[in-house]
Parts: structure tokens; C-alpha cells; sequence
């Protein structure tokens, strides 16, 4: 199996990483930071990977993503799963103060995703097979006053994800839209962590499955799913009222 994975550097991205190369995969790692990449790449190979290819890249350069795909595709022969997993949590009150703020995460968040996602769905239409795959969060399910910049920006990658499923199932080209719930990694770093808070090892375990069975969208850990069907389904007179 041939797997791209993008923001390599992230905690989910590395667990899930891992799982793959104990599955003997050839894995092409792209991300900032040729350092760690390197010493990702080197202990990837040590788990079983059949190859740890890097490629450094701010994500947010999209001039360059073309190159990216094509680098990966030149390595990897084939692109049976790519899979995008960078991201940045920004501070919601910085957000709401200036506009500056949230339009650098809409870059990262966003238009990056978007860009990268041009380019992969358009190679894995010619290949005629594949996986695309995208991280976005539980916080695109709905907005909250405590997040909503950070979950509008993933509720439009759903969106996006779900008219790509359509455009692309005939040929044979699956989407998925990976949807974690709190997950204890750099990004949630300075939040005070609770009991609903998991580990980067399990959200990766469902990633993982949710992949091998060609699901639309995984809820990782999937009791989430069943949290925001009961948050989707509070009604609005009632939910502007809520302080979460
Ligand atoms: N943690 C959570 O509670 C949670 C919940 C739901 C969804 N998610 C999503 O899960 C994904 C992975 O997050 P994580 O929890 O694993 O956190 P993480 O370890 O902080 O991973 C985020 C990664 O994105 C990379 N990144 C950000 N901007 C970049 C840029 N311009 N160019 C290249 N790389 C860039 C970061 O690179 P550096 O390492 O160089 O900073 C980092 O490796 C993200 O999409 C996040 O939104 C996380």
C-alpha cells in the first residue's frame, strides 16, 4: 500500500503513520521541519515501512503543492491513500478581536486544504482508484461560541468533502472525512484536559478502521458520533443560551 500522508509532523499523523508501516507500507511523508521529518522517516522504516520518503513544504505555499503531488506520485509508483492531516487551533478570542488573526488559520486550515485537494482529486480521477482522506473535527458539526472560527473552517472541508465523494465515487475514488473529537496533542496543549479528551494512538486506531472499510465519515473515537447527534439535535433557542 502507497500512502501520502500531509503534515506528517502532526501527533494524529505520526499514530497513524506507525500503523501503516507495521503494515509494511510505502509511506511519503511531507510536512515543515526537514529535521523531524527525517527522524520520523527513520523510525517508520525501523516499525516496517517499506519506504519513508520526505518531502519539506509549508503547507500554506500552495505554489508548491503541484510539485508535491508529483513528487509523491513519481515515489510512490501509485497514490492508494492520501491523507491530510495538518491543522491549527486558533485562539477564538484573538479571532473575534481581529480579523488578521483568523484569516492566517483560514490559510493553514482552509485554503491550503483546499488546494491540495484540487490537485490529489483530479490525480486519483486519472488513476481510477484510491483514497482521499481529510482530518477535519466534531467542531464542524456545529458552531459553538467557544470555537466557532476553528469550526467553521472544518465545517466547510466537510462540505467540500462531501459534493468531492459524489463527484468522484464513479471513479472509484472513496473520501473520507475523519472527525475527531478531543484529542490530547500539541494543538490542545493549553487546554485544561478532561475525561472526554483521547489519545492520538486511539484516534488513529479508528482512522485506521474507518479507512479499511471504506466509510464516508468516521467519528474518531466513534461514541462521537453519538455526542453530536444529541449536540446537532438541541434546538437553537436553546443552544445560543449554552456557555460551551
Ligand atoms: N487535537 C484535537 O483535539 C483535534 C480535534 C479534532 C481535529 N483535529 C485535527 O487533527 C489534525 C491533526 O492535529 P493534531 O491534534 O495531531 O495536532 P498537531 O500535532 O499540532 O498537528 C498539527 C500539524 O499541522 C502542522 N501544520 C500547521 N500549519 C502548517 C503549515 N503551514 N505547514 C505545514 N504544516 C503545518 C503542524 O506542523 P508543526 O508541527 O510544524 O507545527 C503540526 O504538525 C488537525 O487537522 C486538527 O485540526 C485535532
Amino acid at each position: 500500500m502507497n500512502v501520502l500522508l500531509i503534515g506528517a509532523n502532526s501527533a494524529i499523523a505520526k499514530a497513524v503513520a506507525r500503523r501503516y508501516a507495521q503494515r509494511g507500507a510505502a509511506l511519503f511523508l511531507a510536512g515543515r521541519d526537514q529535521s523531524r521529518l527525517t527522524a520520523l522517516s527513520q523510525d517508520l522504516l525501523v516499525r516496517g515501512a517499506a519506504s519513508a520518503s520526505t518531502f519539506d513544504i509549508d503547507l500554506t505555499d500552495t505554489g508548491r503543492h503541484r510539485e508535491l503531488i508529483s513528487a509523491a506520485q513519481s515515489t510512490l509508483g501509485r497514490i492508494d491513500l492520501a491523507l491530510l492531516c495538518h491543522g491549527q487551533l486558533p485562539d477564538q478570542a484573538a479571532c473575534e478581536r481581529d480579523f488578521s488573526t483568523y484569516h492566517a488559520s483560514l490559510e493553514v486550515n482552509v485554503v491550503s486544504s483546499l488546494s491540495l485537494l484540487t490537485e490529489l482529486a483530479n490525480t486519483l480521477e486519472s488513476e481510477g482508484s484510491g483514497t482521499i482522506a481529510v482530518i477535519t473535527s466534531v467542531a464542524g458539526d456545529r458552531g459553538r461560541r467557544s470555537n466557532y472560527a476553528y469550526g467553521a473552517s472544518k465545517a466547510m472541508l466537510s462540505t467540500y468533502l462531501q459534493g468531492l465523494r459524489g463527484r468522484l465515487h464513479t471513479s472509484g475514488v472513496n473520501v473520507v472525512d475523519l472527525r475527531p473529537g478531543l484529542v490530547d496533542s500539541p494543538m490542545t496543549r493549553a487546554l485544561k484536559k478532561g475525561p472526554l479528551f483521547s489519545s492520538p494512538d486511539r484516534v488513529a486506531t479508528s482512522i485506521v478502521n474507518g479507512i479499511d472499510r471504506g466509510r464516508s465519515v468516521v467519528y474518531a473515537p466513534g461514541y462521537w458520533r453519538l455526542i453530536m447527534f444529541i449536540v446537532r439535535s438541541i434546538p437553537e433557542r436553546l443552544f445560543k443560551r449554552l456557555h460551551f
